[in-house]
């Protein structure tokens, strides 16, 4: 993929004699000397005995347990998760060593050189035929682009072939090299037609802004909708991102991408004030276009409809990401309202309504353990001890080991709750009906509803309410304002439900049905008892957390001076445990 080869080696070999490789990799990994090189526990893999290798004089690494090697720049992009070029640009600050990125052009193959000027030489022709196509203008016009926009993203008509060629030909081309350019396809009887023919045309840059190749949408209904340039030298759909060509000074300067399906959305997002977003061309996401966008932003927005096909093909995207998640990185789900696609909910919406969804997101995590939560048939035993299997097949996907160790503990919690939720919701309203089999984080949201109901519970509770940290962000931080206002007079008065009817009206209604359906009809014993109830069973995940890091500690100590102090208290949170534990069930 590099073509620059000779410059690279050029810098590899600079870079060498001045950065002591073990002085480079020092900064991210503690390294000791060892005869003739350093060793260290590799960064690439989890070990408790270091098997990593540093060797000055060849300026190599290598791991003997991962089998991960090579030099400072393979280093980089693996630590860093770079693309290759980027790594070396990273280098060449850290370094001072001037790295000229010799001009691509100059060591592309004239094959592709001819392709790309082909294409250029198309698209001012396919711009300039859409201004005599009327019904063509009419129809990009329908859809809501604006003369501006038309030429930002150099949309153009492709007439008749004939036409095409004639104009080609003109510019000097042979019709044998146009054949090269894919803007014709060959027929059964070896005749040549065009391939964007009588399409709305779509020029597509790839990372380095060459002119790759076209996508071309019907005007007229038609069998296919879309056609784009077929794979060959310079076209490769996995390394493209329609619009990062438009949009790359946004998406810099706002450090935000948005994911979105199709040509037509990324175009009216543009419209709308939103410059941002990009697009895979109707494929699924690849590595290469997930790491492009990290490289711009830590979580970019992955946008889907909203119907089932969307959330199916949102499932399978966020567990393909597993695989390349490492630290500080990952990605959010923007779900938008059925049978809408960015495009048409933009139709009669603004960019406020469109931030809206953006708060709305998903978190990745949530999204795999809603995976695993609806694959769960039932809440009997047996499906329940099913659940730890499903974690583990999703845990098995993350490569990077300090991601999968929190995700191993974040899903733990969730299936926890899940547990617990199912179990309350056997005890406490087997006399109600339910309006949905599980709500999210029921324990949750009638804890902070109780909360806001009887302000004596903060008052009677108030150490054990401080220590709680619920799982879902936005309740947490619910929570804290709430007692925030606590211990102030002005606000404590106005803390209750009504407080939500106008600034979150949806939070208002379900609190309010989560009231009649589980309040409504306890006396006030019951109620405390739930909200006891309750209230252990979210310090739980904390107490059983506590006892871990206790026992630890005890089996660290030698034997005969286990300290009596943290015996006691391991002692006493295992009875908090149980008892918890046995009056869930009761
Ligand atoms: P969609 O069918 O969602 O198209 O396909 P769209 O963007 O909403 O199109 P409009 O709004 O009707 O114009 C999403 C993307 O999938 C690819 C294209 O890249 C399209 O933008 N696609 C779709 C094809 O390659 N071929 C097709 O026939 C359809
Ligand atoms: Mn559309």
């Amino acid at each position: 993929m590099i073509r620059n080869g000779s410059s690279i080696d050029k810098f590899l070999n600079e870079i060498n004699t001045k950065v002591r490789l073990s002085d480079y990799i020092g900064q991210y990994v503690n390294l000791t000397e060892k005869g003739n090189s350093y060793v260290g526990k590799c960064p690439f893999h989890n070990e408790n005995t270091p098997s990593f290798n540093v060797n000055n004089d060849k300026s190599l690494f290598y791991c003997f347990g991962c089998k991960t090697g090579g030099n400072i720049i393979n280093f980089t992009t693996k630590y860093k998760n770079l693309p290759f070029l980027e790594a070396v640009q990273f280098l060449s600050q850290y370094s001072g060593i001037p790295f000229k990125h010799n001009n691509k052009r100059d060591h592309s193959s004239a094959e592709e050189k001819l392709i790309i000027k082909i294409n250029n030489e198309s698209n001012f022709f396919f711009q300039k035929e859409l201004f005599n196509n009327k019904y063509a203008y009419q129809y990009i016009k329908s859809r809501g682009v604006s003369e501006g926009v038309i030429k930002m993203f150099q949309l153009g008509f492709c007439p008749d072939e004939k036409l095409l060629v004639n104009y080609l030909k003109s510019k000097g081309f042979e019709l044998e090299q146009i054949k090269k350019a894919d803007l014709l396809i060959k027929n059964k009887k070896n005749e040549y037609f065009g391939r964007f023919s009588h399409r709305i045309t779509f020029p597509i840059y790839n990372i380095t802004n060459d002119l790759v190749g076209f996508g071309g949408r019907a005007v007229k209904p038609s069998k296919i909708k879309y056609i784009n340039s077929q794979e060959n030298l310079v076209f490769k759909k996995s390394q493209i991102l329609f619009g990062l060509n438009q949009n790359s000074d946004y998406i810099r300067s706002n450090k935000e991408i948005f994911l979105v399906e199709g040509y037509m959305d990324v175009i009216k997002l543009f419209s709308s004030d939103i410059k941002t977003a990009v697009s895979p061309l109707g494929t699924t996401l690849s590595e290469f276009q997930l790491k492009k966008m990290w490289s711009y932003c830590d979580i970019p927005f992955i946008c889907f409809d909203g119907d089932l096909a969307g959330r199916n093909a949102a499932d399978k995207v966020a567990v393909k990401i597993l695989k390349f998640l490492i630290p500080a990185k990952s990605v959010k789900f923007i779900r938008f309202p059925e049978n809408s696609d960015p495009d048409s909910f933009m139709e009669n919406k603004d960019k406020e309504d469109f931030m809206k969804l953006k708060f709305e997101s998903e978190d990745l995590s949530d999204v795999i353990w809603g995976i695993i939560e609806n694959s769960i048939e039932s809440d009997a035993p047996e499906f329940l001890a099913g659940i730890d299997s499903k974690i583990k097949q999703m845990l098995d996907n993350i490569e990077d080991s300090r991601v999968s160790k929190e995700y191993f503990k974040f899903l733990n919690l969730k299936k926890d709750n899940f547990i617990w939720n199912s179990n309350k919701q056997k005890s406490y309203t087997l006399r109600k009906p339910i309006a949905e089999k599980v709500i999210d984080n029921i324990n949750e949201k009638i804890f902070i509803l109780m909360i806001l109901i009887d302000h004596n519970y903060f008052y009677e509770y108030q150490e054990e309410i401080f220590k709680i940290k619920l799982s879902d962000k936005n309740l947490e931080s619910e929570k804290s304002r709430i007692l925030d206002s606590f211990s102030n007079e002005n606000l404590k008065t106005q803390q209750s439900i009504e407080k939500y009817k106008e600034n979150n009206p949806s939070f208002y209604f379900e609190m309010n049905e989560l009231r009649k359906i589980h309040l409504s009809g306890l006396d006030k014993d019951q109620r405390n008892l739930l909200f006891k109830q309750i209230m252990n069973n979210l310090r739980l995940p904390l107490l059983i957390e506590e006892r871990k890091v206790i026992q630890k500690e005890i089996i660290r100590t030698k034997e005969n001076v286990i300290s009596e102090t943290l015996l006691k208290r391991y002692n006493q949170i295992s009875q908090e445990i149980k008892d918890i534990k046995n009056k869930d069930l009761e």
